[in-house]
């Protein structure tokens, strides 16, 4: 039987520097879409795919991420004297079971590999899910349950992957692909940020993987690759080398890069549409907005 995946690792050192000022005193992982925070949509689809331990990889300046997650007493007793039954509900989505949530430092920012290989001692020797939340992605079912489901089949390490234009494929991990099974790829290779005309493909790695302990090993030798820092990708691409599988996983829905002001913002207007109590004035504006720039041209 396949060991179940019941971990996932959240890198959040980042500095968010494209977001300056906003990100000078509070983590980009904050931010808020709507009304929740981006941390929270991460947590929400780990949660659906079946994992029970969350291990947040951080670096100074993020303790508001700690807190987000603990319990609030002033406030929930503030809002029991008021009987406000329905936020207290609300609140219920952010608190986690005693034990499960870890936080590590990453100490020097030596790349994402980096920050995923910080978590080795609490992965052991167990397949983990990695879940990069400025990647949010709506989906009917989330994505990293259709991942695990997938995995299922196949094992070995997966990939979330996402067509994307040939001049984007830089931004991005590209997959080399071996056979294209359709919702499924198997990977013969896979490069971080291409140079132009580069690419092997134009499937780009999106941040969700499963990923067999081996990467971790993988990531032990610390290996510097593209920008110089120690990357996730090539220790998943190593994985190859010894045989063992990786696959892209075509998923099913739309993927925002909350990493940058206008996937953000796309990702704002998209998740507010898509609410009950906020799409009908949303839509009125959003008309308007467009109808007034038409008007303007
Ligand atoms: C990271 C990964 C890259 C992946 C991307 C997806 O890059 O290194 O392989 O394609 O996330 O968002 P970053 O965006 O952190 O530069």
């Amino acid at each position: 039987m396949r060991k179940k995946v019941t971990k996932a690792i959240f890198p959040v050192a980042g500095l968010g520097t494209r977001f300056l000022p906003a990100t000078k005193s509070v983590p980009k992982e904050i931010m808020t879409l709507v009304d929740r925070p981006l941390v929270q949509y991460a947590i929400d689809e780990a949660r659906a795919a079946g994992i029970k331990e969350f291990i947040f990889v951080t670096s100074r300046g993020k303790s508001a991420l700690e807190d987000y997650f603990d319990h609030s007493p002033i406030l929930e007793q503030e809002l029991r004297k008021k009987g406000k039954d329905d936020l207290l509900e609300i609140l219920k989505d952010t608190y986690m079971d005693s034990g499960a949530i870890a936080y590590i430092r990453q100490h020097q920012a030596l790349g994402l590999g980096h920050a995923v290989w910080c978590a080795r001692r609490l992965i052991a020797n167990e397949p983990f899910a990695v879940i990069l939340p400025d990647d949010v992605i709506a989906a009917e079912k989330p994505c990293l349950q259709q991942m695990v489901e997938a995995y299922e089949e196949t094992g070995g390490n997966m990939v979330a992957a996402m067509e994307v234009a040939p001049e984007k494929a830089s931004s991005y991990g590209v997959l080399d692909v071996k056979e294209d099974m359709g919702k499924i790829v198997s990977v013969k290779g896979m490069v971080e940020k291409p140079a132009a005309g580069e690419a092997p493909s134009n499937l780009a790695v999106i941040g969700r993987y499963i990923l067999s302990p081996s990467v971790m090993k993988n990531l032990n030798k610390m290996k510097k690759g593209a920008g110089g820092e120690i990357q996730l990708t090539d220790a998943i691409a190593q994985d190859i080398e010894k045989e063992q599988p990786v696959y892209g996983y075509r998923f099913k829905g739309q993927r925002f890069d909350c990493g940058s002001k206008s996937g953000f913002l796309q990702a704002t207007v998209a998740f507010a549409l898509a609410r009950e109590d906020l799409r009908d004035d949303m839509m009125a504006f959003v008309n308007q907005v467009a109808l007034n720039a038409s008007a303007a041209e």
